[in-house]
């Protein structure tokens, strides 16, 4: 099993009992980025990942809400390296695309190593982004793809870049659904 799906497991193992339940993994010097890291599965993850010892940046909307998660991740490892890039609104491509120029003007040339595309929304009514397209379609995917489409052309290495979209089993209905 990879270290990515490892770690997936152990975050639903966390949320359900609020325990670590699987081998720690080390991630040492491996850089991450979760989107809607300010509550939920995204929250949890950044907390696993920090905890195994990744520099976690939180991209969320909330400050207040990315630095409540930074404080639970401190109190379990004091040492964590975490940064909370707050106003990151994945529905909003202008905000995507200040998020994408933040993280690169902090690159050291190594680049990142993971991207956890979690933030999410489901089930709500019909509403439009701020650029005008369905708000599920801009939030979920829209403003992700531009992201890893920024990041990719500038820093990542695609050789070690792995990306993880975060989503639900409803994807299998889509039987002609292809990345791009
Ligand atoms: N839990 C499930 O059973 C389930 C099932 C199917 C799919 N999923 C998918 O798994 C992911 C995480 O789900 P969850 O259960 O942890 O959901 P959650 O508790 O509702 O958390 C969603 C996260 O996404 C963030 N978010 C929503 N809209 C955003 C936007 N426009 N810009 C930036 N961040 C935004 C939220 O930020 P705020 O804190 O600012 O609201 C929150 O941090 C989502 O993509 C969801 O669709 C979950």
């Amino acid at each position: 099993m990879n270290q990515l799906s490892r770690i997936f497991r152990v975050a639903g193992c966390m949320c359900q009992r609020n325990a670590m339940t699987a081998e720690k993994v080390l991630l040492d010097g491996k850089r991450f980025l979760v989107t809607g890291g300010s509550s939920g599965i995204g929250a949890e993850v950044a907390r696993t990942l920090a905890l195994w010892g990744a520099h976690v940046m939180i991209a969320c909307r909330s400050e207040e809400k990315g630095k409540a998660v930074l404080k639970r991740i401190l109190a379990h490892r004091p040492d964590a390296t975490v940064t909370i890039l707050s106003d990151a609104d994945t529905s909003d491509l202008d905000s995507m695309q200040i998020l994408s120029e933040k993280i690169v003007s902090m690159d050291d040339g190594r680049g990142l190593d993971g991207l956890i595309l979690n933030a999410g929304i489901a089930g709500r009514p019909y509403e439009r982004s701020r650029q005008g397209y369905e708000l599920h379609v801009a939030t979920n995917v829209l403003g992700h793809h531009l992201l890893v489409r920024k990041l990719l052309l500038k820093i990542a290495r695609s050789d070690k870049l792995k990306v993880v979209y975060v989503t639900g089993d409803i994807y299998v209905l889509a039987g002609d659904c292809k990345l791009n």
